[in-house]
């Protein structure tokens, strides 16, 4: 049975698409098998492989919505281990639509993922940067959140909300639930705080901040323009070897 992990953070940008897309791709090439599913209406994720979100294939809309199955919703990509789900929605209508859909269903992704739970080892879950709907739902399903933090002094608040809402979560909807981690992103070594703000989510968070961070390198930016994890373009890069790092963390941790 897969372990689910929701990748989850209200603030934007911090790395939740990267990092499902990068740490999934390095557990599948640890021939890990690995599911991706994109709650994120923007939907990195399909850039991130270079699937058109315009195509009118299914997707978690059409999941949602009650018109396809998930099974029917997953597609293959370039990696053998890794497959995804993408969010096909295109105009604000269908957004909103979608969203109010996910909040009078907030349990109805937790039991779809059941039927394909049993053929993968993971299943991470990209989350939009709100605690909406869509997050919810993704918590609900899951058995434990990570956590991108970006290696700044104001990410230490975003932090206490991110662990508020988990809480709520956990207290009405899913006891199971636990923190996979809190993982540093978009670190630059030689930034004079760097060191200092590390100490310092360490100190806070302890063993529930991956050992692993990850450096800002350029290269990861270039993804949605390879249409590729960027173990397939570039697996020698910081970034690329930092997911991999990561993956084996969370190997070593679970198994
Ligand atoms: N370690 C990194 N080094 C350099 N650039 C990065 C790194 N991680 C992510 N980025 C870039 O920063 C931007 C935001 O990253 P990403 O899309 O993963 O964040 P997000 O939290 O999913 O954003 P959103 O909340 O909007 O969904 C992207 O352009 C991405 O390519
Ligand atoms: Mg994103």
């Amino acid at each position: 049975m897969a372990t689910i992990i929701s990748i989850i953070n209200q603030k934007g940008g911090v790395g939740k698409t990267t990092t499902t897309v990068n740490l999934g791709a390095s557990l599948a090439a640890l021939e890990k098998r690995v599911l991706l599913v994109g709650n994120d209406t923007q939907c990195g994720l399909a850039a991130s492989f270079g699937l058109a979100k315009n195509s009118r294939r299914m997707g978690l809309y059409n999941v949602f919505m009650g018109e396809a199955y998930l099974e029917e919703a997953i597609r293959k990509t370039a990696l053998e281990y890794l497959d995804v789900v993408t969010c096909n929605v295109l105009i604000q209508e269908e957004e909103a639509r979608l969203e109010e859909h996910v909040r009078t269903n907030l349990q109805f992704q937790k039991n779809a993922l059941k039927s394909v739970a049993g053929r993968y080892d993971y299943v991470f879950i990209d989350c939009p940067p709100s605690m909406g709907p869509l997050t919810i739902s993704g918590l609900i399903a899951a058995d434990s959140f990570l956590t991108p933090v970006q290696c700044e002094l104001f990410s230490i608040s975003t932090v206490g909300r991110v662990s508020r809402t988990a809480k709520m979560v956990k207290d009405k909807y899913n006891p199971a639930l636990k923190i996979a981690g809190f993982l540093l992103t978009m670190v630059n070594p030689r930034a004079s705080l760097t060191e200092k703000i590390i100490e310092q989510f360490r100190a806070m968070l302890r063993d529930k901040v991956y050992q692993t961070i990850i450096p800002r390198d350029e290269r990861l930016s270039e993804i949605p323009h390879h249409g590729r994890p960027i173990i397939m373009f570039d697996i020698s890069s910081p970034g690329a070897q930092a997911y991999l790092r990561l993956a084996a963390e969370i190997l070593a941790k679970n198994e």
